[in-house]
């Protein structure tokens, strides 16, 4: 299949490579040149492990994937990929203006248009959107009948950072939401050769399928973290917790790690935009879901008042920070519980050492007053106390540790061995 995908941000350019790998005919469109031009020489504009071997493969070997600034180039396709960025608003609300001003440059150009086009909404976004923006805003700018001559579909993304080829790939299921029968059909060919669940619905349901996962993954991480905490006051190991309930099928062991709580691009945002929404244009107020949202954004503070039992005043107290990016395998800072972590340490006048192994970069430029290391020994060395926010695999040697005092964010270590090498603390254990 001829596919175009609106924007090479993560989930536009793994899709593109997952699609093009399985032999469809991917073209990528991005306003942003320097993007366009570095996939064209197939290097890959996001980190993502095994990406860019893939991306060269796929743009030089078999010339399935190319990339353009020129939105022209949705007329040799047939269906169009909407993939680009939704950022949260300081109310929570989510900016929708990327996808608005997409929208309007694809019916633009399928105006032009005389067959059958398929547009499907991909980026994450809350129910209703596509119903209420993307279906009026494409019958304007394409002066089409959408549902009969333009089709309209939702066909919501699953990926994690990390391991998003793989997610992407081989996904556990498959969600389609059709506005017109013949979207749904087209969407539905371009999985042909995945044997997965595939669920086929309204395009309401599938946006909301989409939110409802995201809102779940936070609920079951901000419950253990919360059961963590009240298992730490009886002396009980929260990690046996967890593993004892995650035999129960019902429950499952998966995102029953607690620690230091949930960051990234996806979770913060997705749970924040369907709290805005259920309490202001729903007047809904779902309570569940704040506590979720209070839990996360507490538990990583809880990282500071541990470092406080430990030293007292922070003012001038050496803190080694071993990890930025949310979570391991990404260079990914957006919402990591380190950089406010980093934030509120600096505040109260703490003096800065880290390091991360991918993610320095981008935390160097928002957080310039702390120091960054070419090492995790570096980073440790003369410490008053070390807090772990990242389980990088390379922060679980044990020597990095020995005589220091460790608060840690992640279960790094393995509690009990680690207190004959140092003065240990778990966040929640
Ligand atoms: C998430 C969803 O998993 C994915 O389905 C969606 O498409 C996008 O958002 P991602 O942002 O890549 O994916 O990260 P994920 O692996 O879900 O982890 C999110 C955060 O939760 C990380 O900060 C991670 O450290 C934390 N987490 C995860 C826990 O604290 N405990 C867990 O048990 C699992």
């Amino acid at each position: 299949m001829r596919i175009s995908i609106i924007g090479a941000g993560y989930v536009g350019l793994v899709t593109a490579v997952a699609l093009a790998t399985k032999g469809h005919n991917i073209i990528v469109i991005d306003v942003d040149n320097i993007k366009v031009d570095a996939i064209n020489r197939g290097e890959s504009p996001i980190w993502e492990e095994g990406l860019d071997e893939l991306l060269l493969n796929c743009v030089r070997d078999d010339g399935s994937l190319k990339a353009s600034s020129d939105y022209g180039e949705i007329l040799d396709s047939d269906v169009t990929l909407i993939c680009v960025d939704t950022i949260s608003k300081s109310d929570g609300s989510l900016n929708l203006s990327n996808i608005e001003d997409s929208v309007k440059g694809i019916g633009t150009v399928l105006s032009k248009k005389r067959d059958y086009h398929v547009v499907v909404t991909r980026s994450t976004v809350i129910p209703g959107t596509t119903r209420n923006l993307i279906v009026p805003l494409l019958g304007k700018y394409s002066g089409k009948q959408v549902g009969s001559e333009l089709g309209v579909a939702v066909n919501p993304e699953f990926m994690q950072e990390g391991k998003a080829l793989q997610t992407s790939s081989h996904p556990d299921r498959i969600i389609i939401g059709e506005y017109d029968r013949k979207a749904g059909d087209m969407v539905r060919g371009i999985y042909d050769d995945i044997s997965v669940p595939i669920l086929r619905t309204d395009i309401t349901t599938a946006e909301m399928i989409k939110s409802a996962s995201n809102a779940f993954l936070t609920t079951k991480i901000s419950f253990i973290n919360e059961i963590g905490n009240i298992c730490q006051k009886l002396g009980i190991d929260v990690y046996t917790v967890a593993k004892g309930m995650g035999f129960d099928h019902r429950i499952g062991d998966q995102f029953l790690n607690a620690g230091v709580g949930f960051g990234g691009s996806c979770l913060p945002k997705d749970l924040k935009a369907l709290l805005f929404t259920s309490v202001n244009d729903l007047s809904y107020r779902p309570r569940l879901l704040e506590a979720v949202y209070d839990v996360n954004r507490d538990q990583a503070m809880r990282m500071i008042e541990l470092a406080e039992q430990k030293l007292g005043n922070l003012a001038n107290k050496r803190i080694s920070i071993l990890g930025l990016a949310f979570k391991p395998n990404t260079a990914d800072i957006r919402v990591a519980p380190a950089i406010e972590i980093i934030r509120r340490l600096l505040e109260k006048g703490a003096l800065i050492a880290a390091y991360d192994p991918e993610a320095m970069l981008d935390a160097r430029r928002i957080l310039p007053q702390a120091r960054y290391c070419d090492s995790a020994i570096e980073a440790v060395s003369d410490s008053d106390c070390v807090l772990v926010l990242t389980e990088w695999n390379e922060f679980r040697d044990e020597s990095l540790y020995h005589g220091k005092v460790v608060i840690d964010g992640r279960r790094i270590l393995i509690p009990e061995r680690a207190k004959a090498f140092c003065d240990y603390q778990g966040i929640c254990w």
